[in-house]
């Protein structure tokens, strides 16, 4: 993934900052009110209950805060979590070994749930559903079920994408949430905020400035703000005004509308080799050596959100905005 500002977190340094930004209740997660206060009650009332949280299901594009809920969820009861990436639950034997190491009412986190293998999500579904696991042993006639008790628990699936998740699956999730991009309003909130655990001075309006540019994502918001400080420290006085926030957005090709160098390449790869679509995804992808899912999870949301793309049953197509906003930013780079 090559938007540098929506990939995770990779280098374990950057991982651990965006810990420290990443918001720990339920009243320090911003936006979402919705979801917020559906949560809340469901929170309240398993708390009262004290029995397991039902089954949730986070769906939303890269960097809302699906991993964010899932810990906040965690901290809001006061459990345990075990967490892993769906296609780490390679065999049988890790299904089995995640869901026997769970206490009470523990959450287990399972990232990238679209990506589990057949097997592992079949072994899944009675420990769900019943809290229970079975399992075979020996070959042959001589093939035995051994049936487990696990304790209760609260499984947190989060996924990019609901449509590559299979219906059994989707079904035994009790609670599911659906994560939009949030109001630049909203994001603006997010970076005072992160300024603030980062010790960094910044101005409302600078504050408002980084959010507008930053795709209606958290995650963005957060990153920008760092590449910020960094020109306000090296270049400036350290605080960070609206003119040094357009310093460094320029300096890392954010355009207007906070789209990336890829993204726009993206765009112009349908206009310049596709004579503006359809093209196929596939053909897309090979044209920018980039994977297909990448673009589908990563580029694709925004710029469909933004209407400068098009998803037609013939392939991608650009649409009239689109070409405009190719058109603003080349003959303008100074527009950012
Ligand atoms: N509602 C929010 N309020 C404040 N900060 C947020 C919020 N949502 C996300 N963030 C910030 O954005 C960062 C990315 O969020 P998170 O890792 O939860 O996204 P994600 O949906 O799990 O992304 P991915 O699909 O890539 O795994 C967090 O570290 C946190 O700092
Ligand atoms: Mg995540």
């Amino acid at each position: 993934m090559t938007n540098q500002f929506l990939a995770p977190a990779l280098q374990p340094e950057e991982d651990e900052l965006d810990r420290s930004l990443r918001p720990r209740r339920l009243d320090d997660f911003v936006g979402q009110e919705r979801v917020k206060e559906q949560l809340a009650i469901a929170l309240q009332a398993t708390r009262s209950r004290e029995e397991a949280l039902d089954h949730v299901l986070l769906v939303g594009p890269p960097g809302l805060g699906k991993t964010s809920l899932a810990y906040i969820v965690r901290e809001e009861l006061g459990v345990g979590i075990r967490s892993v990436a769906g296609p780490a639950l390679e065999r049988k034997g890790d299904v089995a070994a995640i869901l026997t190491s769970l206490e009470r009412l523990d959450v287990l986190f399972v990232d990238e749930i679209h990506r589990l293998n057949p097997a592992a999500e079949e072994m899944l579904y009675p420990a769900l559903e019943d809290f229970r696991l079975d399992i075979v042993v020996g070959q042959g006639p001589a093939a035995r079920t051994l049936t487990l008790d696990l304790p209760p628990f609260t499984f947190i699936g989060a996924t990019t994408r609901t449509g590559l998740l299979t219906t059994p699956l989707r079904d035994r999730f009790g609670l599911t949430f659906r994560l939009g991009y949030y109001e630049p309003e909203q994001l603006a909130i997010i970076v005072r905020r992160s300024a603030g655990i980062l010790g960094v001075a910044i101005d409302d309006e600078a504050a408002t400035e980084i959010a507008r540019r930053s795709r209606g994502t958290p995650r963005v918001a957060n990153r920008i703000l760092r590449r910020v400080r960094d020109v306000a420290e090296v270049r400036h006085r350290g605080a960070i005004t609206t003119e040094v926030a357009r310093e460094a957005l320029a300096l890392h090709e954010v355009d207007a509308v906070g789209l990336e160098r890829t993204d726009r390449e993206l765009l112009e790869a349908i206009v310049g080799k596709f004579d503006g679509g359809p093209v196929g995804l596939s053909t897309l992808a090979v044209a920018l050596g980039e994977q297909p899912d990448t673009i589908e999870d990563v580029y694709e949301p925004y710029l469909l959100q933004l209407g400068f793309l098009q998803r037609t049953p013939r392939g991608r197509v650009i649409t009239r905005l689109g070409r405009a906003h190719l058109g603003a930013a080349a003959a303008d780079p100074q527009l950012f």
